[in-house]
């Protein structure tokens, strides 16, 4: 059990980003929402707690408070903005609203020295304010318009800002999350790659015991880094299966089937359901019904195939569309050219997915972000109710650069530790309308384009990352210019007149989207040179056949999301 940190999440958009500042100083941290029950939290033995902003105002009826258990614990807490508004009520001092609410960057006059040393500008967002402090508190820094911008009790070890030390555009704010966390709590940093892997594998093992564990692979660096934390923990007990769904990008399966068997020595079954995918789209244009498709196939290839490596040659379930290969199981093509085992070991119980925390805090959010479910992302809400697996998900509680740090240190290639994301549903989601082998193959042409031009023209790094530091958060890659943490090409449905060679085309559009983004979470467009976007352009539509015209999509998220389904 780590030293950890309980954050109580009172419905801010910023509270993951709180928690990152806190990995960043390897410490472990969880989020919850603020009415979680104290069971849940304190299971997690927490040296402190960290207090979120959030939406509300401390006097709406029904608005969110903190809980006794918090209070009772004697535990140091930081408050944020409305998590500094409830501590302050909750202790008996006054919140009022503001005469003019605060929004942006605003300059504090420090009046005690505290933490809040190393800071003078800060990004502040409220409405309310604090007009008099609770018992045992003193003002630490005023602002023009907050005569108590944050205030603290050294006694009791609470501190209270009513700024957001957490985002960037506070200079210095995650040093100061840093020295609360590690000097005022005494909290050992002990949050570090190497600890992260043992820790896991312990718990996998703790997990799966002896049994056999099926890896869902496909070539993502979540999934790789997920089958290779339990390769690590149970050896030969994974297989690893990829599903070559027909909708990967160029050269991807065979990159995949490479890297799992030369680099990690593990054995990797692939099947090849593409027919069965595209079968199972045909006519379908909804984006979310296409996401729960994918999401289910998935699946169901999954608990076949495990049925499949538990049994027998000969006594298997016809695998459907699959190719053969001399393994005795239809449909199933050993990629390692491995002899069919004769006795067979037990059918696999568990199931790797490499869902990441992110994942997990926007499905149990308080209900500000529950109510707006923006997109099913396959790997957690388009899972089928009846699933026949145990789910082995070791990185439920990392952020994405944890997951890339652990995978370096795992010694998986960079070229895959780095890559950009891409979506569980693959190029389903980019292919806007109908989703058809022509359709697929065409917009598969024209993303290799884009990546082999954006590359060439150094606007891609390796895997398209912008973040430089294992753990880090920091950036390459400022907002809008430098180099895109993700660029794809999207195929629309949409056709329109050109002309080629004296002849009149009647074809498809296709869009490029390229993103610079710290976290996926919000996102700029990159400001791709003229002479690169024409290059592109005239290699998509010279050497794509059923593309008559490139467009650039020049909108940041939010308001549009980075992919367009
Ligand atoms: P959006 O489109 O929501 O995407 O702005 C944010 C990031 O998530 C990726 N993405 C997915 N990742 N499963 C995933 O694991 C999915 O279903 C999925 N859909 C989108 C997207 O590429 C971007 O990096």
């Amino acid at each position: 059990m780590h030293n950890s940190v309980a954050i109580l999440d009172f419905g801010s958009q910023y509270a993951q980003l709180i928690a990152r500042r806190v990995r960043e100083a390897q410490v472990y941290c969880e989020l919850f929402p603020w009415d979680a029950p104290s069971e849940e939290i304190l299971a997690i033995r927490p040296k402190a707690f960290i207090l979120s902003g959030g939406p509300a105002s401390v006097y709406e009826p029904g608005a969110p408070h903190i809980q006794p258990f918090v209070l009772d614990s004697g535990l140091p807490i930081l408050g944020i903005c409305y998590g500094m508004q409830a501590l302050t009520h909750a202790l008996g001092g006054q919140v009022d609203p503001s005469a003019h609410r605060e929004y942006g960057y605003a300059t504090i006059e420090l009046l005690t020295p505290s933490i809040l040393s190393v800071l003078s500008q800060v990004w502040m967002s409220h409405g309310d304010r604090i007009t008099r402090m609770p018992e045992g508190f003193v003002a630490l820094a005023k602002s023009g318009n907050s005569p108590y911008a944050a205030i603290g009790d050294m006694q009791r070890k609470y501190f209270c800002v009513q700024f957001h030390p957490e985002v960037n555009h506070t200079p210095n704010g995650a040093q100061v999350i840093k020295h609360f966390v590690v000097d005022i709590c005494g909290i050992t940093p002990d949050w570090t790659p190497a600890s992260i892997i043992d820790e896991s594998v312990e718990r996998i093992r703790g997990q799966v015991g002896e049994e056999r564990v099926l890896a869902a692979v496909s070539g993502g660096v979540d999934s790789s880094v997920a089958a290779a934390l339990v390769h690590r923990a149970v050896g030969d007990g994974l297989v690893a299966v990829f599903v070559d769904t027909g909708l990967m990008r160029k050269d991807e399966p065979a990159q995949v089937i490479s890297a799992f068997r030369e680099m990690l020595g593990v054995e990797l079954v692939a099947v090849d359901a593409a027919g069965e995918f595209f079968a199972a789209l045909r006519g379908v244009v909804d984006p979310e019904q296409k996401r729960r498709i994918v999401g289910e196939k998935f699946i169901r290839v999954f608990e076949r195939q495990a049925q499949a490596l538990g049994q027998p040659p000969g006594l298997t379930p016809a695998l459907g569309t699959s190719s053969s290969a001399g393994t005795g199981v239809p449909g199933v093509r050993h990629a390692g050219g491995t002899k069919p085992p004769v006795q067979p070991p037990a059918q696999p119980r568990f199931l790797v997915q490499g869902t990441i925390y992110p994942d997990v805090v926007e499905s149990s959010a308080p209900d500000r972000n529950k109510a707006e479910r923006i997109k099913t992302h396959h790997n957690v809400g388009g899972l089928p109710d009846d699933m026949q697996f145990e789910l082995v998900e070791p990185l439920r509680y990392l952020f994405k650069d944890e997951v890339r740090a652990v995978g370096e240190a795992l010694g998986l290639p960079l070229a895959m530790v780095w890559r950009q994301p891409f979506p569980g549903p693959g190029l389903t989601v980019r292919c806007l309308g109908e989703v058809t082998p022509e359709r697929v193959e065409r917009l598969r042409a024209a993303d290799a384009i884009l990546t082999e031009e954006l590359f060439a023209a150094g606007m891609l790094g390796e895997g398209g990352s912008t973040s430089a530091s294992p753990g880090g958060g920091s950036t390459s890659a400022s907002p809008g210019g430098g180099a895109a943490s993700q660029a794809f090409a999207v195929l629309l449905p949409v056709r329109s007149v050109g002309v080629m060679g004296d002849q009149r085309t009647y074809q498809e559009a296709c869009a490029i989207r390229a993103v610079a983004s710290d976290d996926f979470m919000t996102a700029d467009w990159v400001r791709l040179p003229y002479d690169v976007l024409a290059k592109v352009a005239n290699r998509i539509v010279n050497e794509v056949h059923g593309i008559n015209r490139v467009v650039y999509d020049i909108t940041s998220k939010p308001p549009a999301t980075i992919e367009w389904e």
